[in-house]
């Protein structure tokens, strides 16, 4: 059995979003997510369109759509790919940790630039560490980001994580962000919100 797995709904839907594996409807959004300079100002840069475009006949979207904890961000009425989503495993060879052995739960979150701007990346997130927060143990989320990164630093506080500190990596300053993933678990009649914690 898997010592550090992440969530496993098949999908997960919100009031306008449903969050579903990736297929090969969203190759050309996927693509556009790649190579738009606004989308990965603080991810690296914009990939090469040739590059990507022969990564997707090569590969097609086999490698997203297995990837455990990782979703298309489609539009629930039409299905179209408006982002992704992923709630991974931190690396314990990376930097930026908030326990010793590394390897914890981490969120991560591209939206198409056009859609920046309406609350659809703060729906996603919530719904997705809802999803987690009913299937998994509490343990802490990270949320890693550009320091220089306003609107993903905005939308992690908006989410409930808060700032531990800061570290280099790809020769930027990275902000680190935690919560407790027992404070995203859907409301029940009768349990506090916040699980209570051990004496
Ligand atoms: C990070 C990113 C997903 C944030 O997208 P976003 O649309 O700003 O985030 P949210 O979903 O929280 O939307 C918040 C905005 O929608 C507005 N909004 C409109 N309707 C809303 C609603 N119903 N609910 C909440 N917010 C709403 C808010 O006022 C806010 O606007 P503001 O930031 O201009 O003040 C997006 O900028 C992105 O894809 N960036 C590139 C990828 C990236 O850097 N990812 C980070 C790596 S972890």
């Amino acid at each position: 059995m898997d010592s550090h797995p992440t969530v496993s709904a098949p999908d997960v839907t919100s009031q306008r979003l449903r969050l579903r594996p990736a297929h090969d409807g969203d190759v050309a959004g996927l693509i556009e997510l790649q190579t738009d300079p606004r989308v990965r100002a603080h991810l690296g840069g914009p990939r090469p369109r040739g590059a990507v475009e022969q990564y997707f006949r090569a590969n097609g979207v086999g490698a997203l759509a297995a990837k455990p904890g990782a979703y298309v961000i489609a539009d629930r009425q039409t299905d179209v790919l408006l982002g992704t989503i992923v709630l991974d495993r931190r690396a314990a060879d990376l930097p930026g940790h908030v326990v010793e052995q590394g390897g914890e739960l981490e969120l991560s979150y591209l939206l198409r630039h056009d859609r920046w701007g309406a609350g659809l990346a703060f729906e996603a997130g919530t719904a997705l560490l809802r999803a987690a927060a009913d299937e998994l143990p509490d343990q802490p989320v990270l949320v890693v980001t550009q320091t220089a990164n306003e609107r993903s630093h905005r939308l992690a506080a908006r989410l409930g994580f808060r700032t531990t500190g800061t570290f280099e990596q790809y020769a930027a300053e990275q902000t680190l962000a935690v919560a407790d993933l027992h404070t995203f678990r859907t409301p029940v009649a009768g349990r506090p919100a916040t699980p209570p914690q051990p004496a």
